[in-house]
C-alpha cells in the first residue's frame, strides 16, 4: 500500500477538519498520483472533501464506525477487519492511504511507499503525522527540486521501506 500526505515542517497536516494550506501544485499532484487507483481514508478526511462527495476517477473507501453512514460515490466500511477484506480484491500498489491523522497512525505500517509533500513552512496545526526522518525503516528513493508557488516553498519526496 502507498501513503501520500503534504506536511509542514513540524509534521502538522491539519487543522479544524481542514488541510493546512491548499497548494495548487500539491494538489494536481496528488489528483495525477492517484488518478484511477484506490483511495482510502477516515471518515473525518472525507468530509473535508468538496461537496463531501468521492473524489472522481478513483475508487474511494471510506473508513467509519458510525452505522449506516452515508457517503456519496464511495464504499463505506466499519472496521479494519472489513478494510483487510476488501483491499485484497486490488493490487497492493494501487492502494492508496489519503488519510488522515488517525488513518496514518493506524495503518503506516502497511504501507511501503510514502509520498510526502513537504511545505518548508510552520502552520497553527491540531493533526500530525509521525516524523519518518525519526523513525527508523523508510528511506528517500526521490526528491523533486524545490518548488515555488506564490512565495511559498515546497518539496516532494518518495520514500520506501527499507
Ligand atoms: N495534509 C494532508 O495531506 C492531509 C490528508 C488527509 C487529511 N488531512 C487532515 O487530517 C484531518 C483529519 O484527520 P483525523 O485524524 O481527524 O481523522 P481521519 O483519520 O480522517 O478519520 C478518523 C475517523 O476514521 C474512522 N476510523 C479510523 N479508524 C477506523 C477503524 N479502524 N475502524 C472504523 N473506523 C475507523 C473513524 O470514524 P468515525 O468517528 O465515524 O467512527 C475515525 O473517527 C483533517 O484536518 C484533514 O484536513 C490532511
Amino acid at each position: 500500500m502507498n501513503l501520500i500526505v503534504a506536511v509542514d515542517q513540524n509534521w502538522g497536516i491539519g487543522k479544524d477538519g481542514d488541510l493546512l494550506k491548499r497548494i495548487s501544485g500539491d494538489m494536481k499532484y496528488f489528483r495525477n498520483t492517484t488518478m484511477g487507483k484506490v483511495i482510502i481514508m477516515g471518515r473525518r478526511t472525507f468530509e473535508s472533501l468538496p461537496g463531501k462527495k468521492a473524489l472522481p476517477g478513483r475508487t474511494n473507501i471510506v473508513l467509519t464506525r458510525t452505522a449506516n453512514y452515508a457517503a456519496q460515490g464511495c464504499k463505506v466500511l466499519g472496521s479494519e477487519e472489513e478494510l483487510f477484506a476488501e483491499i485484497e480484491k486490488y493490487d497492493r500498489e494501487d492502494l492508496f492511504l489519503i488519510g488522515g491523522a488517525k488513518m496514518y497512525e493506524e495503518y503506516i505500517d502497511c504501507c511501503d511507499t510514502l509520498y510526502i509533500t513537504k511545505i518548508y513552512e510552520t502552520y497553527e496545526a491540531d493533526r500530525y503525522m509521525v516524523n519518518v526522518d525519526k523513525r527508523d525503516g523508510y528511506l528517500v528513493t526521490w526528491e523533486s527540486d524545490v518548488i515555488e508557488e506564490d512565495g511559498l516553498k515546497y518539496q516532494y519526496f518518495k520514500y520506501e521501506r527499507k
